[in-house]
This record gives structure tokens, sequence and C-alpha cells, in this order.
């Protein structure tokens, strides 16, 4: 059976399900045994092979692909070469990424590119601070820090005025909530992680969109869950019978879907797609995970509204929060909305890992969401300007490629004209420009004909990308190849 997705971390990889991985990639010109380590390594820089992995003998490799043993022994030694691959005598090789790579963050992306030129980094989709704001949050909390400098200063469900003030945004939304609903913790993907680790055990089915954001899929991969994937619909929202479905069939033991403004779509789910999911979810049982990062970042024409969030549609739902997307990464500040009962079952996992969030964080969450609105505001404007440069600069210089304009959020998902997704990201790298193949979205080795454009970055150097990006798909139509990549960044935001 060919394996789909992502092998852990310190795990096994049998000869026919690496076989199964490589064979769409290795059909490349050029020596066999480069075209094999140029296709594990892929595998292993966009995630679908763990750091750790431990690969199949060459022996094994060479009969399961038809190949000479010497052909995958040279294979391994470029890969050794590469730094990628760790030889351990007696016990096999193991797949790892070299130093530069293991750094998480964006403080550990490359800002240099080859000959010096100045890299585009479109791999995150995320926003810096606006000018002055995080600063002056920070400025204004001494006195109230004090007061708290009082205390111990652990809260493992947060602290109050910050669960009070989330809980109101929920209630302006529509969704009777209290202070007793809310879990703070550093971020949405803490969040998803602490919902993992309460209901998860290995092996469980967890349910995803398709595409999806791959921080869940790693998530959900590291608690030895297993991604289902469902197809997002075509037309710009949530394919409801697909999702339906995928949970008569599947029965998983949760489903994380991201209905406001999706990553890496923009997508918005209407009001009777959540209605269908939410009953389709209550049949099979199926506590739902909502993820609302994007929920403010709406691009949509002013007045437009958001649907009510979904855990007005049954108890059953687990809503993540973050200030990451709207105000900034950096804060580290996100939560989760649930029965009470569920919340204090969470934090008392979460207090066994880090005994609660920074207090310092939290007051500045807390002056933060008060300016929300006029903070958000400005925020759309750019982000309105930056996502129409780059559709209409996709227009005028790639017309063959396809996109719906996103309703909202950084990102755009852009359908190519033929599959190649991941030589296209290769051959950009060495250009400068830094972006994620819609396979790093992808549970499977699927949506190779698709791109994430996030349009975080200003207007110029969104035409600037996209000019490269024109002359990167032309060179790569004319057979020019694109080597073997380097890592970036582990993270996609
Ligand atoms: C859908 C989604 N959820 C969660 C996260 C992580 O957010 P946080 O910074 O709040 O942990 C991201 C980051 O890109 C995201 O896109």
């Amino acid at each position: 059976m060919p394996h789909t997705g992502l092998v852990a971390a310190e795990s096994r990889v049998g000869s026919r399900t690496i076989a199964g991985l490589i064979n769409e990639l290795a059909d490349s010109p050029g020596p066999r045994y480069r075209a094999l380590s140029s296709a594990i390594s892929s595998l292993l820089l966009d995630g679908r092979l763990g750091a750790g992995t431990r690969l199949p003998s060459e022996r094994a490799l060479a009969t399961e692909l038809a190949i000479s043993r010497a052909t995958a022994t040279a294979a391994y030694e470029e890969l050794a070469a590469q730094g990628l691959l760790q030889r351990r005598r007696g016990s096999g090789s193991y797949l790892m990424l070299p130093a530069a790579s293991r750094v998480a963050g964006p403080g550990s992306r490359v800002t240099r590119g080859p000959r010096g030129a100045e890299v585009i980094d479109l791999s995150i989709a995320a926003l810096p601070g606006l000018p002055g704001v995080i600063e002056a949050a920070a400025a204004q909390l001494l006195p109230e820090l004090g007061r708290y400098a009082l205390h111990d200063g652990y809260q493992p469900y947060g602290i109050e005025p910050l669960r009070v003030a989330v809980a109101q945004r929920y209630a302006d939304r529509g969704v009777p909530t209290t202070a007793e609903h809310i879990l703070i913790t550093n971020g949405a993907q803490h969040g998803f992680d602490l919902i993992l680790r309460a209901t998860l055990n290995a092996g469980d089915r967890v349910l995803v969109e398709q595409p999806t954001y791959p921080g869940a899929l790693d998530s959900i991969r590291a608690h030895h869950g297993r991604p289902v994937p469902a197809p997002i619909g075509r037309d710009g929202g949530w394919d409801p019978a697909a999702i339906a479905n995928a949970l008569r069939q599947t029965s998983p033991r949760l489903a994380y879907l991201i209905p406001d403004f999706h990553n890496p779509t923009g997508f918005l789910a209407d009001t009777d797609s959540r209605q269908r999911v939410a009953a389709a979810a209550r049949r099979a049982g199926t506590p739902l995970v909502i993820d609302e990062s994007f929920v403010d970042l709406d691009l949509r024409p002013a007045g437009s509204t958001v649907p009510t969030p979904m855990a007005a549609t049954s108890a059953n739902v687990f809503s993540l929060g973050s200030m990451s997307k709207a105000v900034w990464g950096g804060l580290r500040v996100g939560w989760i909305r649930a029965d009470p009962d569920s919340i204090a079952r969470l934090a008392v996992i979460r207090a066994r890992a880090d005994m609660g969030g920074a207090v310092i964080e939290q007051l500045m969450a807390v002056r933060l969401l008060a300016q929300l609105e006029e903070l958000i505001a400005e925020r759309r404007h750019a982000l309105r300007e930056q996502r129409d440069v780059l559709l209409a600069a996709l227009g005028r210089q790639l017309p063959a490629w396809r996109t719906l304009e996103p309703a909202g959020g950084l990102s755009a998902w852009v359908e190519l004209d033929a599959p190649g997704a991941t030589p296209l990201t290769h051959l950009l790298e060495q250009r400068a420009v830094l972006i994620n193949s819609g396979s790093r979205f992808a549970v499977d080795a699927s949506q190779e004909r698709f791109l994430r454009i996030p349009f975080a970055l200003a207007p110029a150097e969104l035409l600037r990308a996209v000019t490269v990006m024109a002359q990167a798909w032309t060179d790569l139509a004319d057979g020019r190849l694109a080597p073997p990549s380097r890592p970036g960044s582990l993270i996609t935001a």
C-alpha cells in the first residue's frame, strides 16, 4: 500500500512505501541516482518524510524500484554528502535535517539569497506588528504588571481579564460565553496540541480539509494520529457533502476545520455548510476543532458579516482563536473556547507542560483586544490592496494559472496549468523567492498543481515575486531543470 503523508520522526519506512512516494518525483532526466536522492530530499524538505525516519536498506530499495544496488548506494551517499542522511553502522540510514534548518522560526530564515540578492519570503503567511502598536501596549502595562507581581503569577487558565475579554468577543458574535469557557494558550497551535493530547490515541483518525494548514498536520502526526482528507469545495467554500461523507465513512476521533478565511485558500464557509457539517459531526459523534485564527481578516466589501461561529451549532466544538494573524505572532497568545468541563481538563494538561502562559503577554493582549477593531481596519485596508496587486499581476503574467479571489486571510491558492509546484519552488529558491508547494498543505502526495501565495508582503515585493515566478515557470516548461533544493524554515504559518 503506498504510504500517504509524512512518516514520523524515529519511525521506519518500508521500501514499498518509499517507492510509492518516490515514483512521481524520480521521473526526471540526468543520472538515476541523482533523481533518486533528489526525490528523497524533496520528501524530507517538504515534510512528507520526517527527520529521524529510517530508510530501507539499499538492497531493499533497489529491488522495489527495479534499479541496481549501486544506484541506490550512490543516492544514499549523495544524501549523506548533503547532510541529509546519517548512516549508523549496523543499524541503518536515517534522514536528518542539516544544522542550518534545525533552528525553527522566522528569525532563522534566510534574508539574503544567492549572490547577496534580497530574498522575497513567501513561505509564511503572517504579518509584522503594526508600527508602534506592540511597543505601546508593552509600555502601558507597567502599573498593572506591578499588581500581578504581588502574587505568584502561575495561572494555567490564563489571567482573568483576558479570559473575560475573549469571552465577550464570542458573546458579541452570538455565542453565549463566560470566562469559564476560555483557556488562554500560547497561540492556536498550542491550543490544538492540547486538544490532541486530551483526546487522541495513537492511530486515531482526524478529519482535515484538503488542502489544510500544515502545522495542524504536523501536530496530528506528532500525536500519532492519522489525518483523513476531505476535499475543499472548488467554488470558494466547504464541500459539506464531502465532509459529511468522510465523517460517516471514517468515524474520525476529531475533525479539524478552518471555516473562516481558511489557510491556504482564504475560503469562507457559509451558514448552510456550517449547519450541514455540524449535523454530520453530531451523527458521527465526532467533536469539531474549529480554527478561527483568521476570522478577523475579512477582505470582502465593508458591511459583509461572517456567519455565526460553529460553537453556536453544538456543544461538541472546540474553537481555537489567536492574536497571531490579526495582531502579531510574536505575542504568542491564543485561546480555546469549549464547555467548562473540557476547559478544566485541558487546563490540567497544560499545567503539566508549562504551568501557564506569561502574564506580560496576556496583559498586552487585553490592551490590544480593546483596540482590535481599529487595528483590523488598518490591516484590512493594506491586505485588500496587496491581494488585488497579487491577483492582477498573476492575471497579467501567468494567465494560465487560476485562482479564486480569497474572501479573507493572508494567502491565495493558485492552480498552475500543469503539475510541478515542487520543482518550481526549488527553482524559485535559487532565484531568492521562498515559497511552499501545494503538497505541503496535503495529507498525501497530491496538490502538486497548486502553490500557496501569501499576500502579506508589500505590493512592490509581490510584483517582483510574480515576475520571478513567471520566468521560472517558463524555464521549467522549457526543460531547464531545478537542482535539488536546500532547506529553508521549519515553520509554515
Ligand atoms: C490556520 C492556522 N492555525 C494556527 C496557526 C498558528 O497560529 P499561532 O501563532 O496562534 O499558534 C496558523 C499559523 O499560520 C494557522 O495558519
